[in-house]
């Protein structure tokens, strides 16, 4: 059921069950932190391997110390610039925190979304939530409610509806290895943003030998359908002649024939916009019965690296 009701969504995560809320990223797959019982649920529910550990949502940076310990200074800095916002800090956990949110890992995932109604979810209850976006493990994460009742038809029996998420890719994950920042996930803030406050980023993001964050495995946000990245869509054309195509372009139709369908993502070439629109344009196609997506690369910068990024791992291998 989709609904605006925020106490029957109280009341069911209350009683140990999950819940799809939004966030100003993509849906995420809500259950207290705190209860082992509704931690099983998620993983279950989204057939995830139990190596890949959650993120903990909090209602602000003031209940971070109730979860984690350690805290660098340069971490308090990122959380006050840009929380509540798509960030998510790696910290070392407090003991109380279930392995089955931290994969056993002796550090955990925490970010304060920016969206009104998980906030004001998170205000009415003395728990946080895990959370890992909303969809089956390895497909495209969901950017509304739709998204999410057609992945769980029948197994979800709550999805708070907030409307389209205004953010559109998940928040970038940043760790701390000797107090130095890494970049562990591309996301919807981008590199420049982190590094105007916190000076050179390591990054280590694409590693699947040594997964710092094991969602990040190479296939990832896949669509069903077979999808091809290029910075020359018209040459790769070519080469599928007489198929059902799909386009997805940064800003400029390219042609019009029949059998392709296409998908502009910002006609200004916005990257914040494409950003918003990427997911919703990817579900679409991959619902059209199409042979091929093809998709365009977006300039490697800012936001493009994210958008390259989600790209990258929607390619069959
Ligand atoms: O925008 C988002 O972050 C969304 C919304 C719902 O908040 N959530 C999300 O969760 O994208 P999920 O589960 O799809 O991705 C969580 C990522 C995974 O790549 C996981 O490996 C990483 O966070 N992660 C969680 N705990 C970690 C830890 N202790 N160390 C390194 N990476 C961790
Ligand atoms: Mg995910």
């Amino acid at each position: 059921m989709i609904t605006t009701n925020l106490n029957k969504a109280k009341e069911y995560l209350i009683n140990d069950e999950i819940i799809a809320i939004p966030t100003e990223t993509v849906y995420g797959l809500a259950g207290n932190a705190y209860c082992e019982t509704a931690l099983k649920k998620i993983f279950t529910l989204k057939k995830r391997p139990y190596y890949n550990p959650l993120i903990v949502h909090i209602k602000s940076a003031s209940s971070l110390n109730t979860i984690a310990s350690d805290i660098p200074e340069i971490a308090l800095r990122l959380a006050e610039e840009f929380w509540p916002g798509p960030l998510t800090l790696v910290l070392k956990k407090q003991p109380h925190i279930s392995d089955l949110v931290t994969a056993g890992k002796d550090t955990v995932a925490i970010r304060v979304p920016n969206h009104p109604i998980a906030l004001a979810l998170l205000e009415q209850l003395d728990f946080p939530l895990a959370a890992p976006s909303a969809n089956p493990f390895g497909s495209i994460s969901p950017t509304s409610a739709t998204h999410v009742s057609n992945y769980f038809e029948g197994k979800l029996d709550l999805i708070l509806e907030g409307g389209e998420c205004a953010r559109g890719v998940e928040s970038t994950i940043i760790g701390f290895e000797d107090n130095q920042p890494v970049l562990y996930r591309h996301g919807s803030i981008s590199i420049e943003e982190i590094e105007k406050i916190v000076g050179k980023l390591i990054i280590s993001v694409n590693n699947d030998s040594k997964p710092n964050s094991p969602g990040m495995l190479s296939r990832h946000y896949a669509p069903i359908t077979n999808t091809f990245l290029t910075n020359n869509v018209p040459e790769l054309l070519k080469s599928f002649q007489g198929r059902k195509i799909g386009l997805l372009l940064f800003k400029n139709e390219i042609l019009i024939e029949k059998n392709i369908i296409q998908e502009v993502l910002s006609e200004n070439g916005d990257l914040k916009e494409a950003a918003r629109k990427l997911y919703a344009a990817l579900h679409r196609l991959d619902k059209s019965d199409l042979d091929v997506i093809i998709a365009e690369k977006f300039p490697n910068e800012g936001l493009g690296k994210t958008l390259n990024d989600r790209l990258q791992r929607a390619i069959k291998k």
